[in-house]
This record gives structure tokens, sequence and C-alpha cells, in this order.
């Protein structure tokens, strides 16, 4: 969960038998070298470095920001004491760079959101290393496959954050765990992990049940004192319900679901389509972090998933025992 992941909440999963990862793909090579460093001090454990592919670094040269989006993002620098708007500047990545620390480090496991290309997938392998990308249709899910990844994630549309999507129209990919793992399964050779509101034993044995060989969670931890998240996003999260998380394009120019707010109310009552990613993420990214600084919600991007009902405060390693726990005593109810 890049932005909410720390070196704390990865080492206290793998310490407790899970795979912890970490969010990466804004963070610069140097960085992301000491985040590493920083999970090796806490854990000898395997853990997962997430990255962006590449592609969704590139800005489009030829798109402008309509007149009504730009009084908006100009409004709200006056309202938060920011200067001009200014041009936007790259946010992540570079990729090619990030994955050649990753590879230099003996990171265990890659994964990537939004696809991932062969030539990487190759160059993990050559290296000793375990590659993984996030997969929201069967058509995604069998091209990851093909490509040669070690498994594929089936993030369904509960899921908090960014849709993974990196094939065809995203809202034919709105596919609900429910419906994606099982044909997921049946259509790969390799482990699925499912993903996308999993937030308490239910859904794991759930899963399992469909036949998912691990899940992933995300929104579930965002809870733990180690989570990264502002004190802000915390609190809407613990009163938050369902319906109030929303999947919108208007916060980076690709789909992500999170919780409603000012910002995204505004944003999508605009005529015409935000900019694209990552320039909309870009050009919005000074009121994001003056909105964390000042404790307000109304501009933050809270990316939660629909399962935020079931969020529990406990630290991170009480969580995942609880989580292990709770799966045996339910699996041992339903089998009596
Ligand atoms: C705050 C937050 C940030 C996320 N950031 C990333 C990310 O950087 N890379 C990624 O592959 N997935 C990211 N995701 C999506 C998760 O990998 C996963 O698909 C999702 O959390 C599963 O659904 P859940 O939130 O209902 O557990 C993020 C999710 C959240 C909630």
């Amino acid at each position: 969960m890049a932005g909410a992941c720390t070196p704390a909440l990865v080492a206290a999963i793998s310490n407790g038998g899970g795979l912890g990862s970490l969010g990466a793909a804004p963070m610069k090579p140097d960085v992301l070298r000491a985040q590493i460093q920083k999970i090796r001090a806490l854990t000898d454990r395997p853990f997962n470095i997430n990255l962006f592919a590449p592609a969704s670094e590139q800005f489009d040269p030829a798109a402008t920001l309509g007149d009504a989006a730009r009084a908006l993002l100009e409004n709200y620098h006056q309202e938060l004491g920011l200067g001009e708007l200014t041009s936007p500047a790259g946010i992540y990545g570079p990729a090619e760079e990030q994955l050649a620390v990753l590879i230099a480090e003996q990171v265990p496991v890659i994964s990537f959101h939004f696809g991932v290309e062969a030539h990487h997938v190759a160059a993990i392998h050559a290296a000793g290393l375990k590659v993984i990308c996030s997969a929201t249709t069967l058509e995604e899910a069998i091209h990851l496959d093909a490509l040669g990844c070690d498994a594929v994630i089936a993030q369904g549309s509960e899921a908090g954050g960014h849709r993974g999507t990196f094939i065809g129209d995203y809202q034919r990919a709105m596919i609900g765990t429910m419906a994606l793992v099982p044909q997921v399964v049946d259509a790969v050779s390799v482990p699925v992990i499912a993903a996308g509101g999993i937030m308490d034993a239910r859904g794991i044995l759930a899963c399992k049940a469909l036949g998912a060989g691990a899940v992933q969670m995300g929104t579930a931890f965002l809870g733990c004192p180690e989570s990264g998240i502002p004190n802000v996003w915390r609190e809407q999260l613990k009163a938050a319900s369902p319906s109030q998380t929303a999947v919108t394009t208007v916060m980076s120019g690709k789909p992500a679901r999170g919780l409603a707010n000012r910002y995204i109310q505004d944003m999508e009552a605009l005529e015409g389509a935000p900019m694209p990613y990552p320039l909309q993420y870009a050009l919005s990214g000074a009121i994001r972090k003056k909105a964390a600084e000042q404790g307000n919600s109304d501009f933050l991007a809270m990316w939660s998933g629909q399962g935020v009902g079931m969020l529990r405060e406990l630290p991170a390693a009480e969580l995942l025992k609880a989580l292990v726990t709770e799966t045996q005593t339910l699996l041992a109810n339903l089998v009596d």
C-alpha cells in the first residue's frame, strides 16, 4: 500500500508468518534502498516490494487541463494557502531504476500493479526472485500466467486503492472477489492470491473455498498503529460504512476506491474527464500534502476497500495472530 506502509508494518506481518509488503511506487531509488535496509533490520523473513508498471509513469504530452478543473484546483490552492498551480512533475519511479535496486538487494518477492513487462519477469527470474502481479479480469490473469508470473493476485472490485486494471475498460473490470477468484483459479496454472474486501476469518476461509492459495489484505491493516496514514484518515475509516467508499478516477486519473470527500464530489460534478494518470495525481499532489499537514480530510486520497466497517485497531502482529486463530476456529466450527 503505497503511502500507507511502513517497514514496521511489513516486518510485523513477515515475522508473524505472512508476507509483509511495501508499496514503493513513489520511492526514489535511494529512499527505496534505505526502506529495504530498515525492513531487513526488523525481520529476517521473506517480504514483498510492490512497484507500478513503468507504463503508468508516462505523462501524456497532449493532455490539457479543462478550464473548470483548473479553476477548481486554483480555488483549492487559494483556500489552503498554496501558491500558483504549477506544471505537474513526475511522481513515480523510474520503475527501471527501482527494479534495479530490488534485484541488487535480492528482494525475495517483487510485485507489480497495472501489469508487468515480459523483460521484467525475465530479469527477476534470472536473479532467482519471485514476481507476482494484480489482475482484475480473467484476460489479465491469463496474460500474467502466460508471462510466467509465479502467482496472480485476483483483485476484486471491493478492494481499496487503485484498480490494477491494465487491459481494457475499467468498468468492465469491476468484478467482485466472489466471482473473480474461482474463475481465475480455473483459468491459470499458478497459485491465486485473492484480494478485495477480505477483513477477517470469514473472508479468508471464503477465499480458500473459492480456490485461492492465499489472501492479500490491505484495508484491514490500515487501522494498525504501524500503518503510515495520517490520523484524520484513520478517524474517517473508523466511522465509515461501505457505502461511503467509491471508485473514482478524479483523484489520480486512474480508477481507485477510497472514502468519498469534498474533492471527489466537486471534481466529479465537473464536465469532462480528469487528466490522464498520473497527471491528475501529480496536479492534486500539493493539495493532498497540505491537507495531510492540516488534518483536513476534504482533499486527501483516503483509499479504502468496502470491508472498511470491519476495521480493527490492533497492532499488526496481534491482528495477524487473531486472524490465524479465528480462521482455525471458524474452520473447525464449519466442519463440525
Ligand atoms: C491505502 C491503500 C493503498 C494501496 N496501494 C497499493 C499499491 O501501492 N500497490 C498495489 O499493488 N496495490 C495497492 N493497493 C491495493 C491492494 O494491493 C489490495 O488490492 C487491496 O488492498 C485489497 O483490498 P482490501 O483493501 O479490501 O483488502 C492499495 C490499497 C489500499 C487500501
